[in-house]
């Protein structure tokens, strides 16, 4: 049995996330992290609310409340949403947790004791009409790399760079939008990248097998320039992880935090001990997930992230791990393998929180349960390119995958057995060369099916999946056993049995993508039974003569164009 700890981007927690975020990280995420569970490995998958730095403050002063409440409320939003999703994080977590403060204060206390950590005054922007610095998303403007010209204070949404906020060009203030802003001196602490850049360099070359869009971001920015830049990781805020370590304030730091980039990747560590608290188990519990020094040296651990993500899971992350890992004394994992999307668009635009433009999470959720909506984006998932959602598109692939495929092969036979032979798995005839060919493309399918989803090639996989549907009703139209039931009522019994047994196996095969539809399947041939087909023709046996099932209702209903025509109305505009 492998051990996977599986980690997805924590979203922010300003506001409900968009279709969009949720193919980018934790859709993939979670269908890994059910994958390898059915395989039968023991696995850690870990997601929290990201609650720090100016996204947080900029909505809870939107929202109008106290930013604690804020957070407090929307990660009770975002963790409900997440279970309608099905997302089967064994915690989610939250980056404001006591946990994630001290980890986070830890390892820059470490950091520094590794020389790694420098004070250094630095000019700010300073907004005059708001009487306050304005760090990262407190000013906009336009990005010297690209000109996108609402490019944030801390990255470039439109080219992935990371910038500082004096970086930018014509900038104005977030709060006020006033551009009397000057250049004012602050003192923060810098972690001194530039001198990891060799271990990072041989870290990332030693990683031939991830997804090119990862190595090239990662290089990209390793590269940049002059290369790897140092990068400040407190700021000026009040709300955040205070930066000071064992009470004692660090010099000249006091009423400064931590950059929330500085303490949002540390979460996922301090997620996985709040797992630990909260199911009553010891500092071991999840040590042994993370520090090698403690066991997790057989623990295989994968991030899934957007693409704007990457340059801090492979440089800023990294780095503190590295750093920290210098000081000899605990042994903190490195990331084994990123997972990384392009985005999705909406209708000919992008989705965008900010602007309110696309379907949010719990809007799709009121139109359609989760798993319509789970198969169509991972199966369009962003991954070589860009994507893009259409209500044409969407309609058409859940109602030919879903309904017309496997929904229409479900009812087919367990209708036709019900009405012919009553509800239990018939008991005479034998299989012949049909069945034995069935059986033999089944197998190649399914192991192909395993390598896409090894290997985290997502359309892969639910293509691979689907045309495993597909040879099953295939496989029933040509047998046709309500013909045959006419002259060779045995035989048309044996066909019978295969297919209902195949009900079964899809269930197994279907449940990273459609949990919900598969366990209607397996409760409708009322067995617990989800081992995973090793051997499809012993898989396909598993279900024996006599054994009684239910016919189950529709497992999908198709979309009408009427309904199309009312979304696609109803969210063409844009989200107040
Ligand atoms: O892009 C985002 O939504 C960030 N909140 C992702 C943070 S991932 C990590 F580092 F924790
Ligand atoms: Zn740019």
């Amino acid at each position: 049995m492998a051990r996977h700890l599986i980690t997805s981007a924590i979203p922010y927690i300003n506001g409900i996330k968009h279709l969009g975020n949720l193919v980018g990280s934790q859709l993939p995420a979670d269908l890994f992290a059910r994958y390898q569970r059915a395989r039968g490995h023991e696995v850690m998958f870990i997601c929290a609310t990201d609650e720090h730095g100016t996204p947080a403050e900029l909505a809870a002063a939107k929202a109008g409340k106290p930013v604690a409440e804020y957070c407090a409320e929307m990660h009770d939003i975002q963790a409900t949403i997440a279970k309608g999703f099905r997302l089967s994080f064994d915690h989610f977590g939250r980056s404001s947790s006591a946990r994630n403060h001290a980890l986070t204060q830890y390892f820059a206390r470490t950091l520094g004791e590794q020389g790694l950590v420098a004070e250094v005054t630095e000019k700010q922007v300073y907004s005059v009409d708001d009487g306050r610095f304005l760090p990262d998303r407190y000013i906009e403007g336009t990005c010297p790399n690209c000109g996108y010209d609402r490019a944030r204070g801390d990255q470039c949404e439109n080219c992935t760079k990371q910038l500082d906020p004096t970086d930018l060009i014509n900038p104005r203030s977030a709060i006020s939008g006033s551009t009397r802003l000057e250049v004012r001196d602050t003192k923060h602490l810098y972690l001194r990248q530039r001198s990891l850049k060799g271990d990072l360099e041989s870290w990332i070359d030693s990683k031939s097998d991830w997804p090119i869009l990862t190595t090239s971001i990662a290089k990209k920015w390793l590269n940049d320039g002059e290369g790897l830049q140092d990068r400040g990781i407190t700021r000026d805020l009040h709300w955040g992880v205070p930066a000071q370590f064992d009470g004692a304030p660090w010099s000249g730091m006091e009423g400064k935090v931590f950059y929330v980039w500085f303490d949002a990747p540390i979460e996922y560590i301090a997620a996985t001990a709040e797992w630990a608290d909260a199911t009553g188990q010891a500092d071991d519990a999840w040590q042994r997930w993370w520090r090698t020094d403690k066991g997790a040296g057989d623990v295989t651990y994968t991030e899934f992230m957007g693409k704007d993500n990457v340059p801090f899971h492979t440089l800023s992350f990294p780095a503190t791990i590295l750093g920290a890992n210098r000081a000899g004394g605990a042994q903190w994992k490195l990331v084994d393998y990123i997972k990384s999307f392009n985005y999705l668009n909406y209708d000919g635009g992008q989705f965008s929180t900010s602007q309110g433009r696309g379907v949010f999470m719990d809007q799709a959720l009121s139109i359609l349960p989760a798993d319509y909506w789970r198969w169509w984006l991972l199966s369009h998932a962003p991954e070589s390119s860009d994507s893009e959602f259409t209500w044409e598109n969407f309609q058409a692939g859940v109602n030919k995958d879903l309904a017309d495929v496997l929904g229409n092969f479900v009812s087919r036979i367990t209708k036709f057995c019900r009405s012919k032979f009553g509800e239990e798995i018939p008991a005479a005839g034998s299989y012949g060369d049909q069945e034995r060919a069935l059986i033999a493309d089944l197998t190649t399918r399914i192991r192909a099916y395993e390598a896409a989803m090894e290997a985290m090639e997502v359309r892969k996989a639910a293509a691979e999946l689907r045309a495993i549907w597909v040879s099953g009703n295939e496989y029933l139209q040509s047998a046709a056993p309500w013909t045959v039931f006419k002259t060779d009522p045995d035989r048309a019994a044996a066909q019978t049995r295969l297919s209902l047994n195949l009900v079964r196996l899809y269930a197994v095969l279907s449940s990273p993508f459609i949990p919900d539809a598969s366990q209607k399947m397996l409760e409708g041939m009322r067995t617990e039974d989800q081992a995973w087909p090793d051997d499809v023709e012993a898989a396909l046996a598993a279900l024996p003569a006599g054994h009684a099932f239910t016919t189950p209702e529709v497992l999908f209903a198709k979309i009408t164009d009427e309904e199309r025509e009312e979304w696609q109305g109803r969210f063409s505009g844009i989200r107040t």
